[in-house]
């Protein structure tokens, strides 16, 4: 099945790409002519996965999918949340934002976090949402230099090691992404059991 991916986000095409193991055949921006960014405006992670969807779909009229994702970090009252990609600044700088993370939480006891992925999939002019959520620690230096963004101060919860310091199988098999992901699928795998 073709899907347009709503996301110019390369990190992102690369993990739904391992994670779903070619069972779409993901289409991207580029190739329906879409080169303009995408409006983000929303207050919220679901808000902005849908807003992005939406874009799409109304603009280029294919059947498409969006993602938003966030970090909500308990003891800063779920901070940065919806604003993950700019904590520290317009220019997304993945290291100043880890930085800001563990300097306001410095004098804190509670590192608990969690990731939360949410996408927005139009199929046939119908929105269906999904959830994921990968529970875990922000530790208190950086460890790995695999995945992206947060990765590196991440830890889920009943693992020692952060999602940096893991091979992409294994951050993929229990990632907020994976998550959200699985319930993508289930969605797919229902419409295409009605179309045949
Ligand atoms: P957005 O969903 O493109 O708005 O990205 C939100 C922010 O979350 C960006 O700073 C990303 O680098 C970060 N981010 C998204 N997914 C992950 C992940 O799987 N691990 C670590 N950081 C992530």
């Amino acid at each position: 099945m073709k899907l347009v991916f709503a996301t110019a986000n390369p990190n992102k095409v690369r993990e739904v790409n391992q994670i779903l193991g070619g069972e779409l055949d993901l289409i991207s921006l580029k190739e329906i002519g879409c080169k303009e960014e995408i409006p983000e405006t929303q207050p919220t992670i679901e808000g902005n996965a849908i807003q992005k969807a939406m874009y799409v779909y109304e603009k280029y009229g294919v059947d498409c999918f969006a993602e938003d994702t966030g970090l909500e970090v308990e003891a800063l009252d779920g901070e940065p949340g919806v604003r993950t990609a700019r904590y520290a600044g317009n220019n997304k700088d993945p290291q100043a934002n880890m930085d800001l993370i563990l300097e306001r939480l410095s004098h804190k006891e509670n590192r608990k976090a969690q990731f939360k992925t949410v996408i927005a999939l139009i199929l046939g002019g119908k929105l269906h949402t999904c959830e994921g959520i990968a529970t875990g620690k922000i530790t208190k230096e950086k460890f790995g230099m695999k995945g992206f963004g947060y990765d590196p101060i991440f830890k889920a919860d009943g693992f020692e090691k952060t999602f940096a310091e893991m091979s992409k199988e294994e951050k993929n098999l229990i990632s907020h992404r994976a998550k959200a992901l699985e319930q993508l699928r289930k969605i797919l795998n229902h419409q295409n059991l009605h179309e045949k």
